[in-house]
């Protein structure tokens, strides 16, 4: 079975759907009119709906005799970025647009909704999770915590997001870390003003905080094991207003990656020490807020060989990567990994020429997947509940 016959048959209504999605996108918890577009969907076929968990949230469920229970979940929300290609479905929001690709993950789950609610070839129970705030929001955390998993029981649970630069028609999964857990830090530095003539009445936690930036550094090539990944990025340097004055404080923000939660733990305790030794040295004080956004995305084996298994039953086998190398990137998905076992996919979105890269303003999902998205989920569907 390649892609599946009626899939393909709704490939122009999938990419009505997708193309509607992607001209009228909604920010993080904010995405009613999407989450009533999809609701209205389900129930035309007869698919029972929960609306209104994690806020905008929307759970379809669907059964067909008996037999244990599954998710797959798609997110909804568009991210604040000011959409510039110049294509008939272009968002018609300014500063708002699906420049992630969740709209091609909304139409590829109703098209499998739509099929499975027809054809039924599966024994037990289907949830269709369509969730918010996927970006920085971390409404995946919230849908776990309203007590998804306890409203609708399940034994697994998968996800699948579009990978520009894997070509289309292929699909990368792997076992273990997929990807990477998210942290922010803030770190003010607190020196003491003083004289840009006279720096030796002062403490400048400009100096010092440049150490600090520095030394952060040695954290991935020093106190990290060279054959684990890990990521510690300073994005942000505040400090002064003039020219000639050593101002009273610093602020430095930035990110910390890691793929796996010992790892991760190891980062931060580091961070801590490395910092308040440093300002120390320069006679200056250093507070430290630390904050963990998304914990590593982590497949389970099992559920990632029968992930790559539905896969290379729509693409064949050759077209399944499974020793893809993990993202330091991450996802909210994470939080639903960590309660249930299942699996995080990729699917090929194709070329990144013209900036179709994740997050970009010239991103567009590519409509020719969409076929292919929809038969990976119900060949899951079709084989887990078989
Ligand atoms: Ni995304």
């Amino acid at each position: 079975m390649p892609v599946i016959k009626t899939i393909a048959e709704q490939s122009e209504q999938m990419t009505e759907w997708r193309r509607h999605l992607h001209a009228h996108p909604e920010i993080a918890f904010e995405e009613h009119e999407t989450a009533a577009f999809i609701a209205a969907r389900l129930e035309e076929w007869g698919i029972e709906v929960r609306r209104g968990i994690a806020g905008t949230g929307v759970i379809g469920t669907l059964t067909s005799g008996e037999g244990p229970a599954i998710g797959l979940r798609a997110d909804m929300d568009a991210l604040a970025i000011h959409e510039t290609n110049a294509i008939p479905h272009r968002s018609v929001r300014a500063g708002c647009m699906h420049a992630c690709g969740h709209d091609g993950h909304m139409a590829m789950l109703l098209g499998a909704a739509r099929y499975l609610s027809k054809s039924k070839k599966f024994k037990g129970t289907v949830h269709l999770i369509f969730q918010p705030a996927e970006e920085n929001e971390g409404g995946g955390r919230v849908m776990v915590e309203q007590g998804m998993f306890d409203e609708f029981p399940m034994t697994a649970i998968y996800g699948m997001h579009n990978w520009p630069g894997l070509p289309a028609g292929r699909f990368a999964v792997r076992p273990g870390p997929i990807m990477a857990a998210f942290d922010l830090f803030e770190i003010t530095i607190v020196g003491k003003g003083a004289h840009a003539a006279m720096p030796h009445l002062g403490v400048d936690p400009v100096l010092a905080g440049s150490a600090i930036v520095t030394a952060l550094q040695s954290i991935t090539s020093r106190a990290t094991d060279p054959l684990e990944a890990a990521v510690v990025s300073v994005t942000q340097f505040h400090a002064g207003d003039t020219w000639n004055v050593i101002p009273e404080r610093a602020v430095l923000r930035g990110t910390v990656r890691a793929l796996t939660p010992e790892v991760q733990d190891k980062v931060e305790m580091t961070l801590y020490r490395v910092v308040e030794s440093i300002a120390a040295g320069h006679g200056a004080g250093a507070r430290v807020h630390y904050e963990r956004r998304y914990p590593p995305t982590i497949n389970d084996p099992a559920e990632a060989e029968n992930a790559a298994k539905a896969a290379a039953t729509v693409v064949g086998e050759s077209h399944v990567e499974q020793d893809r190398q993990p993202s330091m990137g991450s996802e909210d998905f994470a939080f639903m990994l960590e309660k249930k076992p299942g699996s995080y996919i990729w699917i090929g979105n194709g070329s990144v020429e013209g900036g179709c890269t994740l997050h970009n303003p010239r991103y567009d999902f590519n409509d020719t997947i969409l076929p292919l998205g929809a038969s990976y989920w119900a060949s899951l569907v079709e084989s887990r509940l078989a």
